[in-house]
């Protein structure tokens, strides 16, 4: 990638915000799917989808668009691509567990550890770079 790290960090945040409204079409699609069939065992996964996908995602967005400086230092890159990577793991994972499959609990466990990895660089970040120029 071209340019200033917070050129970089103002791309990242825009590429967050773009992914976390795809999740929340995602999530309450599913939850009005879910709601039409009675099929609540799926719960958890439209509650993640949603607060993982669109609610945290869309807020790492507006950090990282608030102070790109976090956004483009390679902790935030490294956030993203581990809640990136580690979230539709987590999620297809656990939809299949739920659905009757318990052999991806290991698969929703590597997914949830990738995430909770990213938030805890995402959570070192802001200490270290959210602050005022
Ligand atoms: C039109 C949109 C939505 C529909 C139709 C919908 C539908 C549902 C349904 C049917 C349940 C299951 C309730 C139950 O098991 O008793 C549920 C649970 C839940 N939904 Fe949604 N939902 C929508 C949007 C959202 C959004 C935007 C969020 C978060 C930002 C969200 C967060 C949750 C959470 C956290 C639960 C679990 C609550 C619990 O276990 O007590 N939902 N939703
Ligand atoms: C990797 C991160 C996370 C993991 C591994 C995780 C795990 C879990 C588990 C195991 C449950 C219990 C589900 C059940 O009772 O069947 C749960 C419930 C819940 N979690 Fe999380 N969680 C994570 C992140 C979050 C975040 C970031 C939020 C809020 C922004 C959140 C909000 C909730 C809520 C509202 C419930 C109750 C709704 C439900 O039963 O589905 N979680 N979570």
């Amino acid at each position: 990638m071209t340019g200033s790290i917070e050129q970089r960090g103002a791309r990242m945040a825009q590429t967050w915000l773009k992914i976390a409204v795809l999740y929340l079409l995602i999530g309450v699609i599913f939850g009005i799917v879910m709601a039409g069939n009675h099929q609540f065992q799926y719960a958890p996964v439209h509650a993640h989808i949603n607060l993982l996908g669109w609610a945290s995602m869309g807020l790492a967005g507006v950090i990282y668009w608030l102070f790109p400086r976090a956004g483009g230092h390679w902790l935030g890159l490294a956030h993203f691509w581990l809640h990136n990577i580690g979230l539709p793991i987590a999620m297809v994972s656990l939809f299949l567990m739920l659905g009757g499959n318990p052999a991806m609990e290991r698969l929703v466990a590597l997914g949830s550890l990738a995430i909770v990895a990213g938030v805890v660089l995402f959570a070192v970040n802001v200490f270290v770079n959210v602050k005022t120029a």
